[in-house]
């Protein structure tokens, strides 16, 4: 009879270890061992156990989750169950974070309650702005965002109870009202432009374009159209989780060391800054822009194949199909291009696209679209400056993060101080040499 576990000899002693197998809603995915049970696995009684050994954690699960589903070889994402596809239609930015962060979808008083709680705190401390006015004004964006975020925490002493569960919400609320705020003064100090205070009148994402956008010549049009404040909210949704990616096993891993959640979420944040997970889309338009028209097509992707460069926007450790944000983005380009003008970059993306999907090269690796390859395209034609795209996508992970902060602050029996372990391949034991003894 087939039995949910493991039978494992061990050559070196010829003992065997059963090891229980466990599972997760869908016993298909996720089935795994618990690394612990490894540890019985010894060649004497002295010997410390088996470890396993994984760089990139490629192979490992660090937690249960209940937030994110993701199926990289069907393409499927789903938030606390529901389809992303749904929630891009239907939905609106701010009630995906209170679905993530509550684990269920609110009523009218529940969302009304969450709505005004946030919109409310969405001014930031007036001292911040000084801070903000110390950057440089070509400073990269996103360093500005990491370090304002960063230094929030000093504004906040009592975010340090990290393990009473009112307070885990109140700081929850706070941040996630204050980063369109923080992301609109980045951007207006990076121009040289007043900034523009929140209006408690207005919705989060209105709330946003006004914070950036007013009194900006030739902006107007932007902050206006209802096009534009839905494509806006669409892009949020899409970005606001992605289960155990490297920023949030980032914030998890600040977090296990009751952190207060300003230090873990910088710490994310300045993991999403890199250029291979929310740097991407910086990278990806950058790209297209260097390629400029459909001709430069063909050099380009042979260069690719030559591991002289990357696609930017292709390719994803978990996705392994059309991720399915990128199919919602490519769409919503065209509906945002329709307002703003037309962008030939869109062309650029499509025709390389259609080429990468059509090459060897591509379909033997499963590359295709993630979510950067598009969104550049939009939120250039929303007049972002490049080094904000990845502050836009820091703004909407923001809601993920946070709910996976508080899965795993909540959880007690899984809220140990991350602390993998090494293999030691250096030097044995050996005698200090006197500088000048040495040769
Ligand atoms: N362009 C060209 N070749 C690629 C690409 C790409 N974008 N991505 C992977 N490959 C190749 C890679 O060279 C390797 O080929 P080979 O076996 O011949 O050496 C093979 O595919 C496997 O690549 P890998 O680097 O082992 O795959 P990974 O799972 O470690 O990397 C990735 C995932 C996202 C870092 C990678 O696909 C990449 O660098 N993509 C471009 C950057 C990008 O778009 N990042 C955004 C990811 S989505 C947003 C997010 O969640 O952060």
């Amino acid at each position: 009879m087939a039995q949910d576990t493991l039978t494992v000899t061990d050559n070196r002693t010829g003992k065997v270890y059963v090891i229980p197998i466990r599972y997760g809603t869908y016993p298909e995915y996720g089935a795994s061992i618990s690394a612990m049970d490894l540890r019985q696995i010894k060649v004497s009684e002295n010997d410390f156990g088996l470890l396993s050994f994984d760089p990139g954690l490629t192979n490992t699960e660090t937690t249960a989750s209940a937030i994110t589903f993701i199926d990289g070889e069907r393409g499927i994402l789903r938030y606390r169950g529901y389809p992303i596809e749904q929630l891009a239609e239907k939905s609106t930015f701010l009630e995906v974070a209170y679905l993530l962060i509550h684990g269920k979808l609110p009523t009218f008083a529940e969302f009304t309650d969450w709505t005004n709680k946030i919109v409310q705190n969405m001014l930031i401390h007036e001292s911040i702005k000084k801070f903000l006015d110390g950057f440089h004004s070509n400073a990269h964006a996103m360093g500005v965002f990491v370090g304002t975020l960063g230094a929030k925490s000093t504004f906040y002493p009592a975010a340090k109870n990290v393990l009473d569960p009112k307070q885990r919400m109140r700081e929850t609320i706070n941040i996630i009202a204050s980063v369109p705020t923080i992301a609109a003064y980045t951007y207006r100090h990076s121009c040289g432009l007043p900034y523009v205070y929140p209006d408690p009148s207005l919705s989060y994402i209105y709330n946003f374009l006004s914070m950036l956008f007013r009194m900006q010549p030739g902006k107007e049009e932007i902050y206006h159209n209802p096009v534009i404040e839905r494509a806006l909210d669409v892009l949020f949704i899409l970005h606001a989780d992605h289960e155990q990616n490297c920023s949030t096993t980032t914030m998890r891993t600040v977090g296990s060391a009751l952190s207060d959640p300003y230090s873990a979420i910088s710490a994310a944040a300045g993991a999403l800054y890199g250029q291979l997970h929310g740097g991407a889309n910086q990278e990806a338009l950058e790209m297209l822009s260097q390629i400029g028209t459909k001709e430069n097509i063909p050099a380009f992707i042979e260069r690719v194949k030559n591991h002289e460069t990357r696609l930017m926007g292709f390719g994803h450790r978990v996705y392994k199909n059309y991720d399915p944000r990128a199919k919602i983005i490519k769409k919503m380009a065209d509906q945002v291009l329709e307002v703003t003008g037309p962008d030939p970059l869109i062309d650029v993306a499509r025709e390389l696209e259609c080429i990468a999907l059509s090459d060897e090269y591509f379909i033997k690796r499963k590359l295709y679209p993630n979510v950067d390859f598009y969104s550049g395209i939009i939120y250039k034609a929303l007049g972002f400056p490049v080094d904000m795209f990845p502050v836009l996508f820091a703004l909407a992970r923001t809601a993920g993060w946070l709910s996976h902060w508080l899965e795993l602050m909540g959880n007690e029996d899984e809220r140990k101080i991350v602390r993998p372990r090494q293999q030691y391949v250096g030097e044995d034991v050996r005698e200090y040499v006197p500088m000048d003894d040495r040769t």
